[in-house]
């Protein structure tokens, strides 16, 4: 059941991650935990980047997606294993900046940056402004033009492509909010203002065709457009690109039905793409760069519950409360994602039964899983969630004034925390009574 993990069940069948006994972690920290590998995170980012050196020559870098899971310390991490970063909000960069990461590897992307997103993204020297659109361009220029700087960007191309996955998170077709399509040649009016615009220099193109996809197909094809479209560009209007940004996307193992490929087979089969089209094109090799964000967090983390309430309703389920729920992980609520579950003070105990998984939050459908497999469970126990390590702590939320728990982060059997879990003071924290109430 935790098979090609980093966990492991050790004497007294209590489930272990990054050597650290998940029963003690669970009484030293409280629940729910969020809980990461730091062993995981760091071979996952070596990964990509030894493919990356490996398929590509080194020419081109790897951006940890950081809305995945951005941290003071994620940053830390990623900036030490030598990866750029992907920030989506004025917010991921002021934690990129105030963990000391290295602006000129920070890409900034979104579909609607505010003028003062992009205005703190001047000042700051980040090393590209992804811009989505003609109205960002615009704004852009303007900026550049009262601080006297001049932009060197990028742009977010919708290629067109249907990759399989969840339709909540496909976005690299044309009915997508993101970017400029391809298909009708939205791209080419875009190119052709941004050269004539004076603070702006487009260097470079951008797509992102979707995430937790498994299959290599559409990202080779996305390659191939990508780069028929560099050659376009260059053809009609002088423009040369000299990056390609491929965007994330990569599928991960969330349980036994999902069966994702070694990462570095993304890069090593993209590469070649590239550069068989690049000669086809007779167009010089961009500088390419990859954003993986699930891929590297997700199979890293694990959350600890401990278990409530245990309601069976003769005949047709099974309710499993939990301490926890929608507030710290909303993607079942949101996409009907699956996980795998495992009693983790039992972890070696064989599976018994289905049950459903419920969260705390006065809501019918705050639940984690429906009909999962599980072990023989009682009030006390505590219940782990598997691959919880992407857009779980980042989509969390205070719904009925709940805290969000803590994270801690272990290696080699030392766990430290890296954000404190919120207390009632910090729930109350941006409360006001004005005076005249
Ligand atoms: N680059 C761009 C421009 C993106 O929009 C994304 C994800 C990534 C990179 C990273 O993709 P990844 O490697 O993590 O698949 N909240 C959803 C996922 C939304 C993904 C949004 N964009 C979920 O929980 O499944």
């Amino acid at each position: 059941m935790i098979e090609n993990t980093n966990l492991r069940i050790n004497e007294k069948g209590h489930l272990v991650i990054g050597g650290y006994d998940s029963v003690e972690l669970a009484r030293e920290f409280g629940t729910p935990l969020y809980v990461l590998d730091e062993d995981v995170i760091r071979s996952n980012m070596r990964m990509y980047k030894n493919a990356m050196d490996k398929y590509y020559e080194g020419k081109g870098l790897v951006l940890y997606a950081s809305k995945a899971l951005c941290t003071m310390a994620l940053c830390r991490i990623a900036q030490q294993e030598g990866l750029g970063l992907d920030v989506v909000s004025g917010g991921e960069l002021y934690t990129a900046k105030k963990a000391g990461f290295p602006m000129k590897k920070v890409y900034f992307h979104g579909n609607n940056k505010s003028a003062k997103e992009l205005s703190e993204a001047l000042d700051a020297g980040i090393g590209r402004i992804v811009v989505d659109n003609i109205h960002e361009l615009v704004t852009l220029n303007d900026l550049c033009r009262q601080k006297g700087k001049i932009a060197r960007i990028s742009v977010r191309v919708k290629p067109g492509i249907d990759a399989h996955t969840h339709d909540f998170v496909r976005t690299g077709q044309i009915d997508s909010k993101f970017g400029v399509a391809l298909e009708n040649g939205e791209i080419y009016e875009f190119a052709s203002m941004a050269k004539n615009f004076e603070n702006i220099e487009l260097v470079g193109v951008h797509c992102h065709i979707g995430s937790q996809i498994f299959d290599l197909e559409p990202f080779e094809e996305t390659a191939r457009v990508m780069l028929g479209m560099i050659a376009e560009l260059k053809d009609r209007f002088g423009i040369n690109i000299s990056e390609l940004n491929l965007g994330g996307g990569f599928g991960i193992k969330y349980t036994s039905e999902d069966d994702p490929i070694e990462y570095d087979r993304y890069v090593e089969s993209v590469s070649k793409v590239v550069k068989e089209a690049c000669k086809e094109y007779g167009i010089e090799q961009p500088f390419m760069l990859m954003e993986p964000g699930r891929s590297i967090v997700a199979p890293a983390g694990i959350t600890l519950y401990t278990v409530g309430a245990v309601k069976e309703i003769k005949g047709i389920r099974k309710y499993v409360s939990i301490d926890g729920g929608m507030y710290d992980n909303p993607r079942y609520a949101l996409y009907k994602s699956k996980y795998t579950f495992l009693v983790a003070n039992r972890a070696d105990a064989p599976i018994t039964q289905e049950v459903t998984v419920a969260g705390k939050c006065c809501e019918s459908g705050d639940l984690l899983g429906e009909n999962v497999p599980l072990q023989d469970v009682k009030p006390g126990d505590i219940l782990a969630v598997l691959a919880t390590g992407a857009y779980n702590y980042s989509m969390s939320m205070n719904y009925n004034r709940n805290g969000r728990p803590p994270v801690v982060l272990v290696k080699n059997g030392k766990a430290r925390i890296i954000v404190k879990g919120e207390d009632y003071e910090d729930i109350v924290r941006n409360d006001l009574i004005p005076e005249d109430l």
